[in-house]
């Protein structure tokens, strides 16, 4: 595929699309932007901006990005779309698809959203491509693309640079796009200055050589760029106590004259806008300093957005598969006779093994893991009390016998989720397999519960499950492939430990 077909997250574009295809689509579209006249489109393709959070530059810039293409654009709210009267994301999205359209840029409060829709569309061969334009606290990858393009011309370059990050880092969805995009390239330098409680989600730091969190503004005195993030007021209690603590102190937040005067000389100070004027993260007296490039950047959200919307459109003939699993391999390492199987065993001397005749024992589970799996295929494959746990005296592994047992290649791809060493020895009609999962990311689906609340896994959405990356990562290793939240395993699975 040349480009992409649907925008849901960075990291599910790949350095390559990024980097090789959709920057320098959008830096070509500049000129074109500039001349700010129409380009002769006859067939007026049509896009549905459907925003249920506020926007002024994102909704405006795909507005204008549109005109200069020469396409319909139609605008929804929460106001006036169904999703008020509560009808399902596909029921909206298959109404979208009757009256014709061919791009979706959705802003939503959910996180998740958009990756269900586009999930929705391969399905059922609509032929729509969605963009994400910000899903509560998750990504906004567009902003991230405009957000390179202006490092790129500003700074003219992608690499070889260092970045502070100032604000409410925890819920900006700016930050988190733009990380996993400059996590792609070479010798960046991070630094965050944020109040304790509003601190870059843990898993970020582990993504960075150089990467360091501070409560100063004196230690972005040596970055090149610093991206100054708004407090996402929006995203707790109307009039919280939290908004208000962080009025006492946002002087030590905000970006001021006496600040610029402790910067590099050079320095490019970004900030998504809009800026909140009770906070003034940026004082209202230095926008006008060529060091803020707020404005401009901005602006480059139109070439970047008309380039994306025809990179799209370009693409939707193409399936896409969302499926995390689907590089898996199933591998079949031994294909015995069963009595061969067993005499290589009893050889071995492996006292714990349990030689079925007919079912399956996994071994080299993760210490631990034993117990989890056999709630977990209790709950989900009914497999019930024939699962016999091996009380291992190796410190090192946990085994399950099931006796009379085959499990499904689901089954499996998740039992090697949650354990990814796990191996399973089938012994049925005389032969004996041992099979292992090799798969370049370990997922989890329809298991377990995201336990974040705006997670689209929990709007009621029907047919709708939960899916889960095993990062492997640090503390909180199972990432919710829809809203991009890290949790601990006893978190998503309590019944389990
Ligand atoms: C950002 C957003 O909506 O996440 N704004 C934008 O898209 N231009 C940043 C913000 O609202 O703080």
């Amino acid at each position: 595929m040349n480009g992409v077909k649907h925008l849901i997250s960075i990291k599910r574009l790949g350095a390559d699309v990024l980097f090789e295809q959709i920057i320098p689509a959008c830096l070509g579209m500049i000129e074109p932007a500039s001349i700010a006249i129409p380009t002769v489109n006859s067939n007026h393709p049509k896009t549905v901006l459907y925003f249920d959070e506020d926007s002024t530059r994102t909704r405006m810039s795909f507005a204008e990005a549109a005109r200069l293409l020469n396409w319909d654009a139609a605008q929804e709210t929460l106001t006036c779309n169904s999703r008020n009267k509560h009808e399902s994301w596909f029921d909206t999205l298959m109404m979208w698809h009757e009256f014709n359209t061919k791009v979706i840029c959705a802003r939503t409060h959910q996180e998740g959203v958009q990756l269900w829709l586009a999930e929705k569309t391969e399905q059922h061969k609509l032929n729509i491509g969605i963009i994400n334009a910000g899903d509560g606290r998750n990504q906004h990858p567009t902003q991230t693309i405009l957000d390179l393009v202006t490092i790129q011309k500003k700074l003219g370059r992608l690499d070889d640079f260092k970045i502070g990050f100032v604000g409410d880092l925890q819920k900006s969805r700016t930050t988190h796009s733009l990380l996993d995009a400059l996590h792609m390239r070479n010798k960046i330098s991070v630094v965050c200055v944020s109040p304790d409680n509003v601190k870059l989600p843990r898993h970020y730091a582990g993504m960075f050589s150089d990467f360091t969190e501070e409560s100063r503004l004196e230690s972005l005195s040596d970055c090149d760029v610093i991206y100054v993030v708004r407090w996402q007021a929006e995203r707790l209690e109307p009039n919280s106590q939290e908004f208000r603590a962080f009025l006492q102190v946002k002087q030590h937040y905000q970006i001021n004259k006496k600040a610029l005067n402790m910067l590099k000389p050079n320095v490019m100070i970004m900030h998504a806008l809009p800026i909140d004027q009770t906070v003034e993260e940026i004082a209202h007296d230095i926008m006008n300093d060529s060091r803020v490039v707020a404005y401009e950047q901005a602006w480059f959200g139109v070439p970047c957005r008309m380039a994306i919307l025809q990179m799209i459109l370009n693409n939707l003939q193409e399936y896409v598969s969302f499926n995390p699993a689907k590089n898996t391999i199933i591998q079949e390492e031994k294909n015995l006779s069963l009595t061969e199987a067993l005499k290589k065993t009893r050889n071995k001397q492996h006292e714990h093994f349990i030689p079925l005749e007919c079912g399956t024992v996994i071994d080299h589970l993760e210490p631990g893991a034993g117990i989890i799996i056999r709630m977990m295929l209790k709950r989900t494959a009914s497999v019930d009390n024939d699962i016999i746990i091996v009380e291992n005296k190796n410190p090192l592994k946990d085994m399950l016998a099931l006796k009379g047992i085959f499990l499904t290649e689901k089954t499996m791809i998740d039992i090697a989720g949650l354990s990814p060493r796990a191996t399973f020895n089938v012994m049925r009609e005389g032969r004996f397999k041992k099979i292992r999962i090799i798969q370049p990311k370990q997922v989890i689906s329809g298991i377990g519960t995201c336990l974040n609340t705006h997670c689209v896994t929990q709007s009621g959405e029907p047919g709708i499950t939960s899916r889960f990356i095993n990062t492997s990562q640090n503390s909180h290793p199972f990432e919710c492939d829809y809203c991009g939240q890290h949790f601990t395993l006893a978190e998503i699975l309590p019944i389990a430990v």
